[in-house]
């Protein structure tokens, strides 16, 4: 039988329920990473190799579990990562995810690829609610333009570039689908013919321009007001880059282990990055995020640990939206909250801004 949503006591538990609930093919689509997903398998056990090293007989009665990202204020670190084709998983589409946003007071990344109109997912919002727009570059800039120009107008945060997707990767187990309802499934696309016999992710995707370069960044500061930060960053040289070029924020991130297989994990990527900043003066100059496998708040934990300014979550949202619609979505990130302030106890830590490196024993990574 399947287990009511009061049954789920972590997020590993939302994945199990939509494995059995969902589509085959929609299944395919979410759960599936790149080649042999040995990066897709690295994300989350890379977390396994660090250790905490907590204080004791430190005041931990009350827990503040919240901060800043990009100038927003926001109750927990993690924000809802963008993820495509939100219909695949639940009719509503990405306005479930934007409603759950609201309700815990995190930030949501609304995908260029999304089932929803952009216009839908930014009227679903409430209030002061924030959201960040996720950007494929089109190969004809006047498109990519005008969503910025009007993801700007219309109050997004923002611009999250995708830099790790010059071509899309080869997902077998989507491929295999040869997903048939694309076209149905997904609002932003140019407009292009699609490729049906590719899967889902190949179809969708012929848009994206892989001439994109770091001359090109100069165009989006002068396009747009919005912080600007690059999504897919895997190595220290190019945050240095970043920085040089005047970005405002990086993900370091392998896309979910969806595009090259053997990429690092992110916290992997993340343990390199930190010390050689610090070592440069640099550290404060850029906000680093770090998305991929993240699925117990002890990670959230670990990543800030480690100089993060917060996490993105994909997947364990979509499963749970699509098990169980906002209510799974809302106790997803309840247990986060839950789960996160209890450990937060345990490591002798009252706010994240008492996190910090030596709270952890980074010394099982193999950088070492
Ligand atoms: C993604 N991701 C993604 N990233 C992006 O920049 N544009 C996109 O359209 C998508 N689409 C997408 C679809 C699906 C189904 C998944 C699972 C992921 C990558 C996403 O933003 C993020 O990097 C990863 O999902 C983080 O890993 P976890 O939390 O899913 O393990």
């Amino acid at each position: 039988r399947m287990p009511i949503l009061e049954q789920c006591y972590n997020l590993m538990d939302f994945e199990a329920v939509a494995r059995r609930v969902m589509k085959k093919s929609a299944w395919a689509y979410y759960s599936s990473g790149a080649d042999d997903e040995i990066t897709m398998r690295e994300n989350h056990s890379a977390y396994h190799k660090i250790w905490f090293r907590p204080r004791v007989l430190v005041d931990v009665e009350t827990v503040d579990l919240s901060t800043t990202m990009l100038g927003t204020k926001v109750s927990i670190p993690f924000y809802v990562t963008a993820t495509a084709l939100g219909k695949l998983g639940n009719p509503e589409g990405e306005v479930v995810l934007t409603r759950g946003a609201r309700k815990h007071n995190v930030i949501q990344m609304i995908p260029t690829l999304a089932s929803c109109s952009f216009d839908e997912i930014v009227d679903a919002k409430e209030g002061d609610q924030v959201q960040w727009l996720q950007l494929y570059v089109n190969k004809e800039r006047s498109i990519t333009k005008r969503i910025i120009e009007h993801a700007e107008r219309r109050g997004c945060k923002g611009l999250f570039i995708t830099v790790d997707a010059p071509q899309l990767g080869r997902r077998e187990k989507d491929m295999r689908s040869k997903f048939s309802d694309v076209g149905s499934n997904v609002q932003n696309t140019s407009g292009d013919n699609v490729d049906r016999s590719q899967g889902a992710a190949r179809a969708i995707s012929s848009f994206i321009d892989p001439s994109l370069s770091w001359k090109d960044i100069p165009w989006f500061k002068e396009v747009t007001k919005m912080p600007i930060i690059l999504k897919g960053v895997q190595r220290v040289e190019d945050v240095i880059q970043a920085i040089a070029y005047g970005v405002d924020g990086v993900v370091l991130s392998n896309h979910g282990g969806r595009q090259l297989d053997f990429a690092r994990s992110g916290i992997e990527v993340l343990a390199e990055v930190m010390p050689e900043l610090r070592r440069l003066g640099l550290d404060k100059k850029i906000e680093i995020y770090v998305d991929g496998g993240v699925r117990r708040a002890t990670d959230i934990i670990k990543a800030l640990c480690l100089g993060a300014t917060g996490v993105g979550i994909g997947r364990p949202f979509l499963y749970a939206m699509s098990a169980y619609g906002l209510p799974g979505v809302d106790r997803a990130m309840q247990l986060l909250k839950d789960e996160m302030e209890m450990n937060m106890r345990l490591i002798g830590c009252s706010s994240v801004d008492q996190l910090g490196p030596d709270l952890v024993d980074t010394r099982g990574l193999s950088m070492h």
